[in-house]
């Protein structure tokens, strides 16, 4: 899996391979990343040629005047030395110049992953990974760079970073380290990101690599929801199954830099870590002999943990590497490759506005239709009936919760559901007993009045008292109360970046983030039987980092389901569907006022870990019907959804959106249809199933689910021998009790007659109605069962 001979290292994954050169001069020299090539394969083919002195070029050293480090691919670069590339590391060296010469010292190659102090990573067992660490240095300056590369040979993973070391008597100051840097040859790359804001998360954009850099970062001081860590480059022609795709992403929380650079001799630098925005870090004189220098503060400075994937298999074979990944090597506790419970999530259903009893009919409600959670959102603490006062307080509103948290879950517990709790415990507002106490706690600049954001102020991490203060306050609460899930919410930006208790105020971001981890690592390690959902607004802190500690992640404050087709599409190019949350909620829904049908709300929902966030007791009694079973069919199929192999069909059109889920065998698949808005007469509809075993048969059925009358509105006249009217009292109170079955196809199959594309049944176009006709319309849908007929019948 990692093997040195030559000079030249060759790391292999089942379907990958990485290999890189030490050069004549000290170098690291990139010399292949893609589809596994054997390790007797000569090298020489891959080797880019130096025939040639290229014009304008700064000679490294005067034996040869072919070696210029502008246009060498490279796994590392300094600067002043003749690469006029973004250079992966700006520092103050201890010689006063900007001018860094990392070279090769030595190697070694060791089973297993080595932690990194104080930020999480991934994780695999001696078998599953091995890491190759580089030690290089620069000779001038005694200072040392080492390049740790770690290997998942299943998971076709390769994940890197970095550490600096001042071994010199004068200080040393970082303005960018980056986790990783890699050149490869242009293949007329497509730069893919994922991007957007709060309710409109993940929305995948592309451009064509041009001359130049281009960045995808963040400075709000956490991943953000305007461009989350991970990207892709992929090749032209890809497309979701074939082509070559590269894919990385940052095992980070806080503000992140990745960039993408086209050299004018076409070669691509990729780069990824933490953001020099606001960043200095300076590394004092050290022996090397105190625990602070192993990994810590004075003498070295470790990067986070870049990953990165490869795929020849398109844009599907890439997310499937990373979500393997990310199940098995990033998602810890007992709730690792376990199915999730259902939940139910009060907070669309009544905001702040509730008290005992509310919540009591909510659960029980749920209970009956067979939700598996009930989850207490914001509002039971301190003064918090909006959202000005009450952050930064543990004590339980007895006003709302006369009986308290304790026996509001010992109530929830005896229906046979488990509990959780919402917090936001990195926050304060200025109207809470903690501020009036500790206002020197909240984040401010000297001299300035902070700035606020949904009304509250962010608490300083950086301050060992204040994450003392949350470690203890949350903790007592989960213990006394047995609480079974936590949500954990963060809904502002950073502002006023600044704290007494850094060093230097350019550690601030990173100290923060080191901060928040200490925070969740006490609380959360010993406790992993809690189920850890993050969250940020939504989908603000959707990242890797998080994701060591909280299995899941609420993807977006937008529920409504035509959005969450855009938003999960998104993240599933990244992430897995047993990481994110996805819940019916009332329509018209309140973040766009689109009414769209409860099947569809639930169609998307099923493609990750389902939750209902609405009022129950406005469901009608045919609504309720259909939510139960919508919670039994999801339940029948949960794990299928939530660790399934998922895959994203092909657009063929705008108007429709095509999602597959197969299990790892090939036996069971759930194909979702859906349909945005509907044009006049819509042409005929092909699915075409993915991931199944040609040689196998199925059965293919359409999952049953109601269309209720409302949606036919005074079309009603066309089946009914009287004119009612459309809005009136008879048609309403119909409606809640009466609902037609939709259209349900039943086929029989083979594998590979499917994946070349099932012909449907005509959609409703205005000049006929039956039992045959799929009523899609503006936001319709359908999930198709796909079952072996073989396997079902053993
Ligand atoms: C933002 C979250 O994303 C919502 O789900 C909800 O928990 C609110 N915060 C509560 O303030």
């Amino acid at each position: 899996m990692i093997n040195f001979s030559n000079n030249i290292f060759k790391l292999s994954t089942d379907k990958t391979s990485y290999w890189f050169q030490i050069t004549k001069f000290g170098h690291l020299e990139h010399i292949y990343y893609g589809a596994y090539l054997p390790e007797d394969q000569p090298v020489e083919p891959l080797l880019h040629k130096r025939a040639a002195e290229l014009g304008s070029c700064v000679i490294y050293d005067a034996s040869d005047d072919k070696y210029c480090l502008d246009n060498m691919c490279l796994e590392w670069s300094g600067i002043g030395k003749g690469d006029y590339r973004n250079t992966p590391a700006e520092i103050i060296m201890p010689d006063g110049t900007y001018t860094a010469d990392f070279v090769y010292d030595e190697h070694k190659i060791t089973d297993g992953f080595d932690i990194i102090r104080d930020l999480p990573s991934s994780y695999g067992s001696k078998e599953e990974c091995k890491t190759l660490e580089i030690t290089m240095h620069d000779e001038s300056n005694d200072a040392g760079l080492n390049l740790y590369y770690t290997v998942y040979e299943k998971a076709n993973v390769i994940t890197r970073r970095a550490s600096i070391a001042n071994r010199n008597k004068s200080p040393m100051t970082i303005r960018k380290l980056m986790s990783m840097n890699m050149d490869i040859p242009n293949d007329g790359y497509r730069f893919i990101t994922f991007d957007g804001g709060w309710i409109k998360e993940a929305n995948k954009h592309e451009r064509k690599l041009s001359y130049g850099i281009q960045v995808n970062s963040s400075t709000t001081g956490s991943s953000s929801n305007r461009h989350n860590p991970g990207f892709l480059l992929a090749s032209e022609s890809a497309t979701e199954s074939t082509g070559n795709v590269y894919g990385f992403n940052l095992v980070y929380s806080g503000n992140h830099y990745g960039a993408v650079e086209l050299s004018n001799h076409d070669l691509v630098r990729i780069q990824l870590g933490i953001n020099p925005y606001c960043f200095e870090w300076t590394l004092e004189d050290c022996d090397f002999k105190c625990d602070e220098c192993i990994g810590g503060d004075c003498g070295r400075f470790e990067t986070p943990e870049a990953i990165m994937s490869y795929s020849d298999e398109g844009f599907n074979g890439l997310s499937q590497n990373f979500h393997n990944f990310i199940n098995n090597h990033i998602v810890r506790s007992d709730w690792k490759n376990k199915e999730r419970p259902i939940v139910i999530n009060n907070w669309e259903a009544y905001f702040f506005n509730f008290n005992t009893e509310k919540l009591l009919n909510l659960a029980k409600r749920a209970k009956k239709l067979g939700v598996e959670m009930f989850v207490l959102d914001d509002g039971w603490f301190g003064k918090r009936d909006n959202d000005k006062a009450g952050l930064g307080d543990y004590n339980v509103n007895t006003k709302k919760l006369p009986g308290g948290l304790i026996d509001l879950a010992k109530k929830i517990h005896k229906m046979d559901m488990k509990f959780g709790l919402w917090f936001e415990p990195e926050m304060i507002n200025e109207d809470s007993k903690l501020y009036r106490a500790h206002p020197e706690w909240a984040l401010k600049t000297p001299e300035k009045k902070s700035a606020l954001g949904r009304n509250q102020l962010v608490l300083d991490l950086c301050n060992p008292d204040v994450r003392d203060y949350i470690v203890e306050n949350v903790t007592e609460i989960l213990d006394s109360a047995s609480i079974d899930y936590v949500k954990w919410d963060y809904n502002r930006h950073i502002s006023d970046a600044c704290s007494p208790c850094v060093k230097e105020q350019g550690r601030f971001f990173h100290e923060y983030i080191k901060g928040l981890y200490d925070i969740l690592d006490r609380i959360f390690t010993p406790r992993p039987h809690i189920l850890l959902e993050s969250c940020s607004s939504g989908g603000n802190r959707f990242d890797l980092g998080m994701l060591c500690y909280s299995p899941q992640i609420w993807t977006s404050d937008d529920t409504d389901p035509i959005e969450r087709l855009r938003i999960q599409n998104g993240i599933s190019y990244l992430y897995p569907l047993s990481t994110m949350g996805a819940h019916v909620s009332e329509a018209p829904h309140v973040q766009t006022l689109r009414d769209t049908p409860i099947a569809t709300r639930f169609n998307v929902a099923a493609f990750g870990c389902l939750g209902y966030e609405l009022d129950l007791k406005f469901l009608s009694s045919v609504e309720q019907k259909e939510v139960k079973e919508q919670i039994e069919f999801y339940k029948q199929y949960r794990k299928v959804f939530q660790y399934g192999r998922f895959l994203r069909g092909e657009q063929f059109k705008d108007n429709k959106v095509v999602w597959h889920v197969v299990d790892k065998d090939s036996k069971t698949g759930i194909s979702g249809f859906f349909q945005t808005l509907t044009t006049a007469s819509e042409g005929f509809d092909r699915l075409r199933f993915m991931g199944l075993d040609p040689e196998k048969k199925y059965t293919v059925k359409t999952r049953p689910q109601r269309v209720f009358i409302k949606r036919f509105g005074g079309l009603v006249k066309h089946i009914l021998p009287v004119s009612l009217d459309p809005g009136g009292l008879i048609l309403r109170e119909a409606n809640k009790h009466y609902s037609m079955n939709d259209c349900i196809e039943d086929y029989t199959a083979y594998g590979k007659s499917l994946m070349s594309g099932l012909m449907l049944n005509n959609q409703f176009e205005g000049t006929n109605y039956n039992e045959n006709t799929r009523l899609l319309g503006d936001y319709g849908s359908n999930l198709y069962i796909v079952d072996a007929i073989d396997y079902k019948n053993k």
